[in-house]
């Protein structure tokens, strides 16, 4: 049985550290050295089984799959679920943008709405490019990104709407993030003319993060950005800032949204606004 993509292993010995930073191409047969000992094995599973059961009290051992183990498509209908339950995992409530615009979003009820949503914008936006990685080894989607392409368009500033809400009160509240949020995404693209890039939604599922998944999904956007001559921009939150910096974007500013005096108690969204500039044709 042959294994599709590469690893790279990475043993951490009862004795110190080893490192096996080669990557196995194809392998048929993956073999592991410890010390004295050399285990064969035909399957990451298998591999996985072995070293768990017979060494698990003298080796502590990490098996991290490489990006070559991951799938990058433009993501179907049937993929918004998937990609609406991965977002409402990974921003968590950390982020009140997301939660107001999204109630709910970790109850199977606003899982089901926040899905026929996302469903809708596929739908209705023709700027918009839904992303997803998968692992080949498992076929699961992982995470999500939704990039906004625009060349020669400024496209409408509408509110968020509809009927998700439990009052006007919140649909308000709502509307008024989402106002603030975008405010200097719609004057980037008025600056350029419509012609930019702006990496609407990037979230890898939290059980699948750090194995390269969110560095794929950012560097499509980066390429087409870097094939037309635009520039990309990120609201970028502190865990993407890393990422979103080695792929040659830059902080520009710390943004706040602004709240009336009747709402001085309700949560503000913060970002990063980070730009990456056009490169030169
Ligand atoms: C930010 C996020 C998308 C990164 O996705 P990921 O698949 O884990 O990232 P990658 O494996 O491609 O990591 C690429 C690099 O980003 C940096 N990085 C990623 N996660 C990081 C973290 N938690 N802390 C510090 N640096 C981090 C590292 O430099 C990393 O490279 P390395 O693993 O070789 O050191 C993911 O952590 C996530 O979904 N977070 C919650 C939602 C969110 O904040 N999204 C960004 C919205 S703007």
């Amino acid at each position: 049985m042959s294994r599709r993509g590469r690893m790279r292993i990475v043993c951490l010995c009862a004795e110190g550290v080893q490192w096996w930073p080669q990557m196995y191409s194809d392998a048929v047969f993956l073999e592991v050295d410890f010390g004295s000992k050399l285990f064969a094995s035909a399957t990451l599973h298998e591999l996985e089984a072995l070293l768990s059961s017979a060494h698990s009290s003298r080796y502590v051992i990490q098996i991290l799959r490489s990006t070559m183990g991951l799938k990058l498509e433009v993501c179907g209908d049937a993929d918004m679920t998937r990609t609406f339950a991965i977002m409402s995992e990974a921003f968590g409530h950390e982020h009140p943008y997301i939660d107001a615009a999204f109630p709910e979003h970790d109850t199977p009820a606003g899982r089901a709405s926040g899905g026929n949503r996302m469903l809708a914008i596929k739908h209705a936006d023709p700027n918009t490019t839904f992303l997803k990685v998968t692992d080949i080894d498992t076929g699961l989607m992982i995470a999500q990104a939704k990039w906004n392409i625009y060349k020669n368009t400024i496209p409408p500033e509408l509110d968020l709407d509809g009927d998700f809400w439990e009052n006007d009160e919140e649909k308000e509240y709502a509307q008024l993030l989402c106002r603030e949020y975008l405010i200097p995404r719609r004057r980037a693209i008025k600056a350029s003319g419509g012609n930019l890039l702006s990496l609407d939604l990037l979230t890898v599922d939290p059980q699948y993060q750090r194995r390269g998944a969110g560095r794929l999904l950012v560097k499509w956007g980066t390429a087409l950005a870097d094939e037309l001559g635009f520039m990309a921009v990120v609201e970028a939150t502190e865990q993407g800032r890393g990422l979103y910096e080695s792929e040659g974007f830059k902080a520009i500013d710390h943004w706040q949204t602004r709240l009336p005096e009747k709402w001085a108690g309700r949560g503000k969204q913060g970002f990063l606004w980070m730009v990456r500039p056009a490169k030169k044709l």
